[in-house]
C-alpha cells in the first residue's frame, strides 16, 4: 500500500493475481523517427517490462495498454514495434492486437492464458482516450464499458500519464479494482520524499516542445514559490522570449503559436514579467543547413539548442541549487549537432550538491547513456515529464486520485 495526499492506494502486493486477467496500463509513449516511424528509444518499455515480467511470474494473463503520440503528430503510430521490443526484453511471445477494443483485441483478451502477454494497439486510436473528462463520465464510456467486463484487475503503471483525466487512466479503476504497478509505486515513494526537501534554491530546467503543459506548470511553481528559478530552454524558451517581445523568424513564431492558444500566450506574457523565469541569451541556430550561434536579439534561423553563453549563465545557477528538476531537452538532441547544451546542463547538475531529478522520455534515455558513476548521482529518474512537474507543483493527478477512489470503492486495503 502507498499513500497519495493522505489517501490509500493498493499496490500489486495487496492482491492475489494468480490466474487473473489483468489490464496493465503502461506509458510506453516513446520518441519515434518521423521518417520511418521506428522507435528511437525503448527506455520506458524497459522500465515497464519488469512489471509485466512480475505479473507473468505470478500467473496472471497480462493485457498491456499504452498510448503513443497525439493524433496527427508524426509520433502517432501503432504499437507493433512496442510489442516487438517488449517481447525481446521478456524473451517471450507478446501477441499484438491490431485494435484496442475491437474484435481482434477482444478475441485475444478472451483467449489469453495465465502467463501470456497481449498488447493492445495505441489507446489513443480510440477517440475517448484523447478527451479530458471526469472519471465517472469515462467509466460509462465506450472503451471502458466494453473492456472492463473482461478483466479482474486494473494495474496502473503509467505514472507518466497520471496527469491526464483520460479514459484509459481514470475510467477503468471505477469499474474494476485498480492498483498501482511497480513503476507507479517507485515514482510515488521517491517523489513523496522529494516533497520533504526544504533547502533552497530550487531550480527547474524546463524545455521541450509541450508548451501548454509546461506553461501551466511554470505558472504554478513560480506563483506558489515552489521554484526559485525556472531556466527555460527549447521551444519553451522561444515562447517566453516571444512573450517578452523578442522577434523570431516567422516560421518559428508560427510553430510556437500552433502549439498554444492565444489565451495561454497572454498568460505567458504575464508570467514573462516574473524575474524567476529565465530565458536564454543565445541559441545554436540552423539556417539552410548551416549551423551558427545567434544572440537572442537577432535570431536568424531555427533555434536548435541553447548557445554557449546561455550554458555558462545557466551553469552558474545550477551550481548553487539544492534541488534541480530537469524536464525536456534543451535542444533537438536526436541530432548530435544539437546535444551540447543539454549535456552541459546535465553534467553541471550532477556535479552540484543538489538532489537532481530527471523527468521525461528524453532524460530517461540520457540517464541510461551516462557512465554508472555519473548515473548514480541522479537522485531520481522519473518516467514522467508533465506528470512529474504536475506532481511536484502540488496539482492533483487524476490517475492517482482514481486509484485512491478505486481502493475506497472496492476496499482492497483498509
Ligand atoms: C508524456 O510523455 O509526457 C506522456 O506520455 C503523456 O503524453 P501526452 O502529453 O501526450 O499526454
Amino acid at each position: 500500500m502507498i499513500t497519495y495526499l493522505g489517501k490509500k492506494i493498493a499496490t500489486m502486493d495487496d492482491v492475489d493475481l494468480s490466474g487473473k486477467k489483468v489490464l496493465l496500463r503502461v506509458d510506453m509513449n516513446s520518441p519515434v523517427d518521423p521518417k520511418t516511424g521506428r522507435l528511437l528509444d525503448v527506455s520506458r518499455i524497459v522500465e515497464h517490462s519488469a512489471t509485466v515480467r512480475e505479473l507473468v511470474e505470478r500467473g496472471a494473463s497480462v493485457v498491456v495498454m499504452s498510448h503513443q503520440g497525439r493524433p496527427l503528430d508524426s509520433d502517432y503510430v501503432d504499437l507493433r514495434g512496442h510489442a516487438e521490443a517488449l517481447a525481446k526484453l521478456l524473451g517471450a511471445e507478446v501477441k499484438f492486437a491490431e485494435d484496442v477494443a475491437g474484435p481482434h483485441a477482444r478475441a485475444l483478451i478472451e483467449s489469453a492464458r495465465p502467463g501470456e502477454v497481449v498488447m493492445l494497439d495505441n489507446s489513443r486510436f480510440m477517440a475517448e482516450d484523447n478527451v479530458e473528462a471526469p472519471p465517472e463520465k469515462h467509466a460509462n464510456g465506450y472503451l471502458v464499458t466494453r473492456l472492463s467486463p473482461l478483466f479482474s484487475y486494473f494495474v496502473n503503471d503509467a505514472f507518466a500519464t497520471s496527469h491526464r483525466s483520460q479514459a484509459s487512466i481514470v475510467g477503468f479503476p471505477l469499474r474494476i479494482p485498480g492498483v498501482a504497478g511497480r513503476v507507479m509505486e517507485r515514482e510515488l515513494r521517491a517523489l513523496n520524499r522529494v516533497l520533504e526537501i526544504a533547502e533552497r534554491p530550487k531550480v527547474f530546467v524546463l524545455g521541450g516542445a509541450k508548451l501548454d503543459d509546461t506553461l501551466k506548470v511554470v505558472k504554478h511553481v513560480v506563483e506558489s514559490g515552489i521554484a526559485d528559478e525556472v531556466l527555460t530552454t527549447g521551444l519553451v524558451a522561444v515562447m517566453f522570449l516571444m512573450a517578452r517581445g523578442t522577434s523570431v523568424p516567422k516560421d518559428v513564431e508560427a510553430k510556437v503559436m500552433s502549439k498554444i492558444s492565444s489565451d495561454l500566450f497572454q498568460e505567458a506574457k504575464e508570467l514573462a514579467k516574473r524575474q524567476e523565469v529565465k530565458t536564454p541569451v543565445d541559441f545554436v541556430v540552423e539556417r539552410e543547413g548551416e549551423v551558427s550561434v545567434a544572440h537572442t536579439s537577432s535570431i536568424s534561423g531555427a533555434p536548435k539548442d541553447i548557445g554557449p553563453s546561455t550554458v555558462e549563465y545557466y551553469k552558474d545557477k545550477l551550481a548553487r541549487a539544492k534541488l534541480i528538476v530537469m524536464r525536456g531537452p534543451a535542444g533537438v538532441i536526436e541530432d548530435p549537432r544539437f546535444r551540447a547544451g543539454t549535456e552541459a546542463l546535465v553534467r553541471t547538475a550532477l556535479a552540484s550538491k543538489a538532489f537532481t531529478i530527471f523527468g521525461g522520455g528524453h532524460f530517461i534515455s540520457m540517464a541510461s547513456s551516462l557512465p554508472p558513476e555519473e548515473r548514480s548521482k541522479v537522485g531520481h529518474v522519473s518516467t514522467g515529464g508533465g506528470a512529474l512537474l504536475y506532481f511536484l507543483s502540488g496539482s492533483v493527478l487524476p490517475g492517482l486520485e482514481a486509484l485512491a477512489k478505486s481502493n475506497e470503492k472496492f476496499k482492497i486495503v483498509q
